[in-house]
């Protein structure tokens, strides 16, 4: 697609989380967690043993997680899945401070115990569990919210996997790496000055997949004689869709295309029966279906109209 760049991570980060692991003790900020043992150093025996897995154990501070929740913002209703989830620090603070509830998945027995001990000392073992699971083998499509801590490649390679598993509107936020060409809604820098390095967190929302062929009609009032069928061809990048609209072959370019979880938006403008006429498209997407409303104007006197489409052919 035009006009989507792909941005790396800066190896400077990289380099971090790596550096971070040989020998830096880590300090709880205050906070919801002090004083608390949640947070408290891992034995060096337990953390260790992540060395050889695909990502080495280095624990989010109370900054990140506080950015985290800033941008997902949890509530009771919702389930986090911490991909990796160490210490169990995220889940547990999630459900200790937001009635969230949710599990974590690590390949480390010794944190994955370690997680739910503090969950139970914390008081919230009922709603945050920790399970012994590799990352790329479980299905993550129960969660309402994601995070992770995890490295560049690791990301990236998850990529596709929770764009496929997630449903839209799924919450997801990173510490330092994003997801390369799948373009982070919002990023915020957590402030280093009190631990010598600052600190990324990105988020997304999870969009609908609509790519493929759609198909709707349009029942106008008499002056446009009656209904018109409308064949919509769509490409999507993540977020980014583009695409045109055909009617009797006549293809107008789509713009002004937004989508927001299951939320989608576009417009197309053309002749119609010699007026300009704008169509404002904007609509909820449930798999091959959408419903929504159709606003006409330019030309013609500012209408609504119902609007149904469906995918005739998917291409994600
Ligand atoms: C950087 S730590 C992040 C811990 C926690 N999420 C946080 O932010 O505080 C990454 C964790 O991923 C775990 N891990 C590495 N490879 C994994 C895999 N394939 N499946 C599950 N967990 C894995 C490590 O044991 C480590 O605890």
């Amino acid at each position: 697609m035009t006009g989507i760049t792909q941005v790396f991570a800066p190896l400077g980060a990289r380099v971090r989380l790596f550096a971070l692991v040989v020998g830096m003790s880590f300090v709880a900020a205050p906070g919801v967690f002090a004083q608390d043992g949640v947070t408290d150093k891992v034995a060096p025996e337990i953390e260790n043993r992540s060395d050889a897995l695909d990502v080495p154990f280095v624990p989010s501070t109370t900054a990140v997680l506080d950015a985290m929740f800033e941008f997902t913002k949890p509530t009771r209703g919702d389930y986090v899945i911490d991909l990796g989830s160490g210490d169990g620090r995220i889940v547990i603070y999630a459900a200790k401070q937001f009635g969230a509830r949710g599990h974590g998945m690590d390949l480390n027995e010794g944190l994955v115990a370690v997680a739910n001990n503090r969950a139970k000392r914390a008081g919230v073992g009922d709603r945050a569990r920790f399970y012994v699971r590799d990352l790329f083998k479980e299905d993550v499509s129960g969660a309402s919210l994601v995070t992770m801590y995890l490295l560049p490649e690791v990301v990236l390679q998850l990529r596709p996997k929770l764009f496929r598993e997630l449903k839209p509107g799924t919450r997801i936020a990173s510490h330092d790496y994003h997801m390369g060409n799948w373009r982070f809604d919002a990023a915020k820098v957590v402030d280093g000055a009190t631990r010598g390095e600052e600190s990324i967190v990105y988020y997304w929302k999870v969009p609908a997949r609509v790519a493929g062929t759609w198909k709707w009609t349009v029942s106008y009032p008499a002056y446009f004689e009656g209904a018109r069928e409308y064949t919509g061809l769509v490409r999507q990048q993540y977020q980014d869709i583009e695409g045109r609209v055909e009617h009797d072959l006549q293809p107008m370019r789509i713009h002004d295309a937004k989508m927001d979880g299951a939320k989608i938006a576009f417009s197309i403008t053309g002749e119609m029966d010699e007026r300009i006429v704008r169509h404002d498209y904007a609509g909820t997407v449930d798999g091959n279906r959408i419903t929504g409303t159709v606003t006409m104007s330019g030309g013609v006197q500012p209408s609504s109209f119902p609007w149904q489409a469906r995918r005739t052919q998917a291409d994600n």
